[in-house]
């Protein structure tokens, strides 16, 4: 069973609980790719925005292409939060598979989403939902984060974690890393994906 992972990080946070997924994934007997979305903005508006040592090592990870949708059992994705929505480097990505869509190429693959938000209130669960939706037009069969993962219940502090998908609370400058409570969730949902992968091919 093929589980794919296919974020967009700018500052890291996001890669943080694809790692967590992965780890999860893994788990459970899954054969896993991490990738990256391809970047839209230019050398020059990144250099403006003084980033980073991790975009650095984000490069290094494999491009996602179409194949690598079509190769996988279950396709989880990451994308930050931005206005509300997720990230416009996920969007684009998913608005090029229009041969896909026609195809029914992703039809009855499991789909899943993350998100990282600067604030605790930014959006992440409309960004989860607006990758759902393009999920369900694709045909896929959406898997969220069931309350099974406890942590996501917690209040003792402050926490990420949907019934939606594994989230992440960066902070308005990054400064907050995920918390092991959110990087638990992410493993849950790694797990819970590929497990239900997993049942869907059985025969
Ligand atoms: C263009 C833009 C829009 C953003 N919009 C939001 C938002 O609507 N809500 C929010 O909480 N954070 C917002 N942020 C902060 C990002 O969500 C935050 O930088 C991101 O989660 C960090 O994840 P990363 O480390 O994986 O890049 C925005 C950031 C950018 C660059």
């Amino acid at each position: 069973m093929n589980v794919l992972i296919a974020h967009y990080s700018m500052l890291g946070h996001t890669n943080r609980l694809a790692e967590a997924i992965m780890q999860g994934a893994k788990g459970e007997g899954a054969t896993v790719f991490l990738m990256r979305i391809p970047e839209i903005l230019t050398e020059e508006d990144i250099k403006q925005r003084a980033i980073s040592e991790f975009q650095k090592s984000f490069k290094e990870i494999p491009i996602c292409t179409q194949d690598s949708l079509i190769e996988a059992d279950a396709i989880i994705l990451g994308a930050p939060t931005y206005l509300g929505n997720m990230c416009a480097q996920m969007q684009y990505f998913l608005n090029s598979l229009g041969k896909l869509w026609r195809d029914g190429a992703l039809v009855g693959k499991v789909g899943s989403a993350f998100t990282s938000s600067g604030s605790q209130h930014g959006g992440q669960e409309a960004a989860l939902l607006s990758v759902h939706t393009t999920m369900l037009h694709l045909g896929m069969i959406v898997v969220g984060l069931p309350y099974t993962f406890k942590g996501q219940l917690r209040i003792d502090e402050i926490t990420g974690g949907t019934p939606y998908g594994a989230t992440t609370i960066a902070g308005q400058k990054g400064e907050r890393m995920p918390s092991e409570n959110e990087l638990a969730a992410a493993r849950f949902q790694g797990k819970h994906v590929a497990s239900i992968a997993a049942k869907l091919g059985k025969k």
